[in-house]
């Protein structure tokens, strides 16, 4: 139950809600009525479902108490290895949709290849007092290899079904404050799922056989998502008649800036993982894991480099290519869940984890792309302010036709202000 507490005219609130998970729906939107005093018609807006119910979404995590609404778009013009794409994007960020479209139109097609979707499952093994007995726990744990195996094989048969399973065994000793630990890595084939209940199961599993032969003590046994076996590889090329020698030049200087400066990489990739993770949000997928493990490998050398790479090729046409690790799945997780995520997946056509990977690699790349040309040449201002001028034009009341008009001319007098959208909005309607 809720406390306020009065206190010298203070009203003290407490998010302390014990049990908020038994109460009901009801009961959970008025607790958070309260709390946040939102409005009759705020709460009633939060009791309003789409295409997510509150069951299935209340089975997905805890304390549900409404849905949270994102746009879905669908990126065109795609062609990934002669198939023709069209892709969803669930975001917010305007002009990220038009970008990648744009690009891809402007490409003349995006080749890409994924490797097998081999996860590394990490096994923390601590309690050695020296590193000679860490490194003879390791060396006993590689004899057994093939055991240790058949007890990760063991875990998952609808993975094995599918042609998948724990593949390999690796293993370091690492010195840290808290003293030397052996380090496991389980590798496992996922297939098209994104891998990690598989994966942390099977850690699991063999976390007591490990104590048993190393005679250590593990700790953490979990998905690392520097997936550095499961990346993807994409490559675009636009044509110098396309593009012209000058915005060739533009897009090469901006990479060059990106590639020598990690301040100018961080954003650099963020405009790459503006794509990549609205695709695994409308597919479903786990775009923490994705972010992590993309940044991750992009400062995999030492230095936190972009993860894309530009040049001009032997005919003086400019060829991006883009490489990360890309653990998302088609199966599995909230993808079963979620109709919608399944539905984008079918329009996506992709039929399995490694075509999905390498479609949003080509997203990634596109929308790089769409950001150094425009951020090289015009800035990005203009595309923006474009939606912008659409955004302030339907806030001021415009409807259909009359919100291109009155945009168009927020964009001619260069005026982006609510107010002069009403006045514009009010000349229309009085012609
Ligand atoms: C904005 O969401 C993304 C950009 O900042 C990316 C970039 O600077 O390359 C435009």
């Amino acid at each position: 139950m809720r406390l306020d507490l009065e206190l010298e005219g203070l009203c003290l609130k407490t998010s302390k809600i014990p049990k908020f998970y038994e109460k009901s729906l009801g009961e959970r939107l008025a607790e958070i009525k309260e709390f946040g005093e939102l409005s009759e018609e705020e709460t009633a807006l939060l009791g309003k479902y789409g295409n997510l119910d509150f069951e299935t979404a209340n089975r997905m995590i805890e304390n549900v108490f409404s849905t949270f609404p994102l746009p879905l778009g669908i990126a065109t013009n795609f062609v990934v290895n002669g198939r023709e794409v069209l892709v969803p994007f669930a975001l917010e960020e305007p002009s990220v949709v038009a970008a990648a479209s744009n690009s891809a139109k402007l490409c003349s097609g995006f080749e890409a290849k994924a490797s097998e979707p081999i996860m590394i499952g990490q096994v923390q093994i601590v309690g050695f007092k020296t590193g000679a007995k860490a490194r003879a726990g390791l060396k006993k744990i590689m004899s057994r290899k093939k055991g240790i195996l058949e007890k990760a094989m063991s875990v998952d048969s609808t993975l094995v079904k599918f042609g998948g399973g724990p593949r390999k065994l690796e293993g370091k000793v690492i010195s840290t404050k808290a003293g030397k630990m052996i380090i496991v890595h389980l590798l496992v084939d996922v297939r098209d799922a994104m891998g990690a209940n598989a994966v942390n199961t099977m850690c699991e599993r063999i976390s007591p056989l490990l104590e048993e032969i190393s005679g250590g003590k593990t700790r953490l046994k979990i998905i690392s998502n520097l997936a550095v076996h499961r990346t993807v590889k994409a490559k675009g090329i636009w044509k110098k008649e396309v593009l012209g020698k000058e915005v060739i030049d533009a897009v090469l200087d901006a990479y060059e800036f990106a590639a020598n400066d990690e301040f100018r990489a961080c954003t650099h990739n963020k405009g790459i993982m503006n794509g990549i993770d609205a695709v695994a949000i409308a597919t479903g997928n786990d775009w923490r894991a994705i972010e992590a493990g993309a940044h991750a490998y992009a400062a995999r050398e030492g230095n936190y480099g972009p993860l894309t790479h530009y040049e001009k090729d032997a005919d003086g046409n400019l060829a991006g290519t883009i490489e990360l690790p890309m653990a998302v799945g088609t199966v599995g997780g909230s993808i079963g869940s979620n109709q919608v995520a399944k539905i984008a997946l079918k329009i996506l056509g992709a039929k399995s984890g490694k075509e999905l990977a390498m479609a949003i690699a080509c997203v990634g790349l596109a929308n790089n792309f769409a950001a150094l040309r425009a951020l090289s040449t015009s800035g990005i201002q203009k595309g923006h302010m474009r939606l912008n001028a659409r955004n302030l034009a339907a806030a001021a009341g415009a409807q259909g036709k009359e919100i291109e008009e009155v945009a168009a001319s927020l964009e001619k007098e260069g005026v982006y202000k609510a107010e002069r959208a009403r006045e514009i909005l009010k000349i229309i309607r009085s012609k």
